[in-house]
């Protein structure tokens, strides 16, 4: 070994052993720190995050190696074959964003799902082959990094290589995770190479999980970077799997595909400026039109989760999310779509003069909703020492995805194709929409509730959000707004905090079961709302720059049963 690598290798681990590390699991009090947090759906990978910090890497860094980290410690959401959404906000007030949503392949066509009677046959677009999108995570990560990045990129993929080929503890919730998904493993014989052990039988509570597949791939990424994953041998490998098995993406395909810096899309409440995630999300726009409405009312006033707040709060969910189904769409695709409109205070005005203070208004059912989207996902948030804060939120779509392994490749496939309209003209109460904006197209982004957001003050980044949850994403990541700005919580208190959900249609709003009173609930319901309880509604993993302190605090979700906050 050359004197100077000694030298280096020894600073490294000298500053490694001289910041300590500190870490919660989630809780009402944020875990607080002078140099930097990640917090995410697995504490693995915050810790990952960090150490990149450590090593004096930034939060573009810190991002890359934990979303890696993630696609081998948290196989239900994080990945290398779905794809997400990244928002940057630099101290310095540049902001931008990433987006690496997958898109549809080349040989897609509008009625790929449908039978002659004109429905979706045996639903493929949600369970088959001919789910999966064209990839986009690893060229995402890849771009930001280009872009903003500061470390070597092999240094960001090499925690994963590491955590795949020597293993991680199966953790209750990859033990409950695998155990679910049976089923398909069984199905599946390259998936079950991945989540069976050699002898067939299942992983136990505490086992060592090896994942050696996913540690060559992601080799291939570390030494060739975005072309590791888009060309020769993984491109070659994946094209011929779908091949021999019914799928339709092509080594062109992949060739093809191409993460896209993006315009955030801004909105201002109370003070604060709110930067977030343009189309193909849905959610930067929604969540901005929402707040322009509630704006108008004095929230802190009712109090929080009072029956006067939820009903504000679902009468802006509802107008907000009419829009979303009519509107919204891949923005490469709909060069119209109206968002300087819908974000707008004068138009905000005007929706918030049709709400009835004290009565609920009832979804027309000629008017849009949303399609499905599954409740799987996964959110992190990153702030560095210099007060760079990065938001993701990216997906398989499903928990675990198509469920499918790529043969050979060792990583699951998405079944994001269901998040377009499949049946075109089709919209109804039940939650299918057939609206044009979204309907199947060759090399078209689907459209996504994903909202990663960072709010800002005075062009300085104070707060970054999200969630996972399909459709709730959006409403989960507001309310987690609100609770910071309106009701002066913490970050750990603003993503505990019990929340609601409301889609315009169908036109019942879901609350989770344990977190309200029934006296609120209650009134609420004598407004005219229909209620239905529910389980928990996302996860949100949030850092926050306390300026007065000079501290950084983070939390995680403590509905995530495996994450974890880390700063040091
Ligand atoms: N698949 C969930 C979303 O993109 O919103």
């Amino acid at each position: 070994m050359k004197m100077r690598s000694i030298t280096k290798t020894f600073v490294v681990a000298l500053t490694l052993l001289l910041s300590i590390t500190l870490f919660a699991e989630g809780g009402r009090t944020p875990l607080r720190a002078k140099n930097g947090i990640v917090t995410s759906a697995s504490h693995i990978a915050s810790q990952v995050g960090v150490d990149i910090m450590k090593q004096g890497g930034n939060a573009i860094d810190a991002a890359v190696a934990t979303a890696f980290a993630l696609s081998v410690t948290w196989p239900s959401a994080g990945n290398i074959g779905g794809g997400g959404f990244m928002v940057y906000h630099g101290d310095d007030g540049k902001a931008t964003t990433f987006d690496f949503r997958e898109k549809a392949p080349l040989a897609a066509t509008e009625r790929m799902y449908l039978g002659l009677d004109g429905l979706v046959v045996d639903n493929s677009n949600h369970r088959s082959l001919l789910s999966v999108g064209v990839p986009g995570t690893v060229a995402g990560m890849y771009k930001a990094h280009q872009e903003l990045g500061k470390l070597p990129w092999a240094d960001l993929v090499a925690p994963a290589v590491k955590l795949a080929r020597d293993g991680i503890p199966v953790s209750w919730e990859l033990y409950s995770g695998f155990r679910s998904n049976q089923s398909f493993w069984d199905q599946y014989p390259s998936s079950a190479e991945v989540f069976l052990k050699p002898d067939g039988s299942s992983y136990e509570f505490g086992d060592t999980w090896v994942q050696p597949d996913l540690a060559a791939t992601l080799e291939l990424i570390q030494e060739q970077g975005r072309d590791g994953f888009y060309k020769g041998k993984n491109a070659k490998m994946l094209a011929d799997f779908m091949r021999a098995n019914g799928g339709i993406i092509t080594e062109e395909d992949l060739e093809k595909y191409e993460a896209v810096e993006r315009e955030p899309v801004r909105g201002t409440y109370r003070g604060y400026e709110i930067v977030s995630m343009p189309p193909p999300s849905s959610g930067g726009v929604v969540i901005i039109e929402m707040l322009n409405i509630l704006e108008g009312y004095n929230l802190a006033s009712y109090g929080h989760n009072s029956a006067q707040y939820l009903h504000l709060l679902t009468e802006s969910m509802r107008r907000a999310y009419a829009d979303r189904a009519e509107f919204l769409g891949d923005p490469d695709f709909n060069e119209s779509m109206p968002l300087e409109r819908l974000m707008d205070k004068d138009y905000a005005a005007k929706l918030r003069a049709s709400i009835d203070m004290n009565k609920a208004s009832v979804s027309d059912e000629n008017e849009y909703a949303s399609i499905y989207e599954s409740d799987e996902t996964t959110h992190y948030s990153v702030v560095d020492k210099d007060g760079n804060m990065v938001s993701v939120t990216y997906t398989l779509e499903n928990g675990y995805g198509s469920r499918i392994v790529a043969e050979g490749g060792g990583y699951l496939l998405n079944n994001e194709m269901g998040d377009f309209n499949a049946v075109p003209g089709v919209t109804n109460r039940n939650g299918q929409i057939g609206t044009t904006p979204n309907l199947i197209e060759p090399q078209k982004r689907m459209l996504s509730s994903m909202s990663p957001t960072i709010v800002a003050k005075d062009g300085r980044p104070v707060f970054a959000v999200g969630s996972p949850g399909g459709r709730t994403i959006i409403n989960t990541t507001i309310q987690a707004i609100l609770n910071i700005i309106d009701f002066n919580m913490n970050i750990a208190e603003s993503v505990e905090a019990p929340r609601i959900h409301h889609q315009w249609l169908p036109d019942v709003t879901s609350f989770e079961g344990l977190g309200f009173s029934e006296d609120s609930i209650r009134l609420y319901e004598d407004m005219g709302h229909e209620v239905r309880a529910r389980g928990e509604q996302g996860s949100v993993m949030g850092v926050y720059f306390d300026r007065d302190s000079d501290l950084f605090l983070g939390a995680a979700d403590s509905r995530a049963g495996d994450g974890g906050v880390v700063g040091y």
